[in-house]
């Protein structure tokens, strides 16, 4: 399969790449700022993904079977500052590719998140109506919305761990989500540092973990069987916070002693609500893809073998504990 996406120098997209080339399929990514090391096995457009005309020539260069939209603009100051430029980078920027994918009549693919609901819909589905909270949300369901009408399907991502195969460091620590959250408490617990696991009912406290690698594969099966409609990209199970760094600490043989309990950083907050347990199920998803979700220890265990293959001992980045 000839695989085309935005954003492969991203977290996700990063690992969207790499379980398209360990599947044998060519894959092409656009980029604004990445460029991948020489031999790195891929074809690499430098375009802005709210350029039309770009994005549509590139695609129809590449003439893909999948393409799948996987950037973003990931700065709330910048989403909240701007909400012209945040809808171009959101909602415009999903009519341009998959446009594109219908002028070459590849699968469409747009990656959205378990923030369209409003964190009272713990164990929602597939066609369960979303009701975002935050202007986050909202752009993710108005382009959703513009993905399904073109005949597009839409993978829902949720609590993304892994590792940023794309950038030697990790991006970010622990945030109101879940996203690098395992990574950042191993990093910092493996070198014998302390890790505060926020708890406050201002966060996102629930959620149903997923590993970024496997976000990418899921995205792939989708691509195999040409399929439309949501799919709920994530693992088994919901888990706390708390939960989650418990088991992180199992799987990876961690001192659980070094875990604390605490209020979020203060900084880290922002007026916006964030959905507290966002917790998603996948009946569609196993029934349309015959994947079955896997348990969160079997995602950190994966996780974990990653890491080791990736970064033989050795911290993949600073912690900066609370
Ligand atoms: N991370 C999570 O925990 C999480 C959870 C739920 C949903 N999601 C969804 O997953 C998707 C990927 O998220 P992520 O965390 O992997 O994001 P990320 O690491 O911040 O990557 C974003 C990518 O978007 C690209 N980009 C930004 N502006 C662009 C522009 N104007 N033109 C072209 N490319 C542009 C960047 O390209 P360069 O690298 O070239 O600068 C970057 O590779 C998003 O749709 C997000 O909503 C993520």
């Amino acid at each position: 399969m000839k695989v085309w996406l935005t954003g492969g120098g991203g977290f996700i997209g990063s690992n969207v790449v790499r379980a398209g080339l360990d599947a044998g399929h060519e894959v092409l990514t656009t980029a604004a700022t990445f460029t991948p090391p020489a031999g790195a096995g891929y074809a690499v457009d430098h375009l802005d993904m709210t350029n039309e005309a770009a994005v549509r020539a590139s695609i129809e260069a590449f003439a893909p079977d999948l393409v799948i939209n996987c950037a973003i603009m990931n700065d709330w100051g910048q989403m909240y500052g701007d909400r012209e430029a945040a809808w171009a980078a959101y909602v415009e920027a999903t009519r341009h590719s998959s446009a594109g994918a219908a002028d070459v009549g590849a699968t469409y693919v747009l990656v959205s998140t378990d923030w369209v609901f409003d964190g009272t819909q713990a164990g929602a589905h597939e066609e369960t109506p979303p009701n975002p909270i935050n202007f986050y949300g909202a752009l993710k369901l108005a382009s959703e919305m513009v993905a399904l009408e073109r005949g597009g399907a839409v993978a829902r991502v949720s609590g993304v761990n892994g590792l940023h195969l794309a950038r030697p460091t990790t991006i970010r620590a622990q945030d109101r989500g879940f996203g690098y959250f395992v990574a950042s408490i191993v990093d910092a617990l493996e070198v014998g540092e302390t890790f505060t696991v926020w708890e406050a009912p201002e966060i996102n406290m629930r959620s149903t973990p997923s590993l970024a690698l496997e976000c990418g594969e899921i995205m792939l099966m989708i691509g195999d069987k040409q399929a439309d409609g949501v799919f709920h990209c994530c693992g088994a199970d919901s888990v706390t916070r708390r939960e989650l760094a418990e088991l992180t600490c199992k799987v990876f043989d961690l001192d659980a002693s070094l875990l604390r309990y605490g209020p979020p950083d203060p900084d880290s907050l922002m007026a916006a609500p964030i959905p507290h347990d966002s917790s998603l199920t996948t009946p569609r998803t196993q029934r349309v893809l015959g994947h079955a979700p896997t348990p969160v220890l079997e995602l950190l265990q994966r996780f974990r073998l990653q890491r080791e293959a990736e970064h033989p001992g050795q911290a993949t980045h600073e912690i900066k504990d609370t």
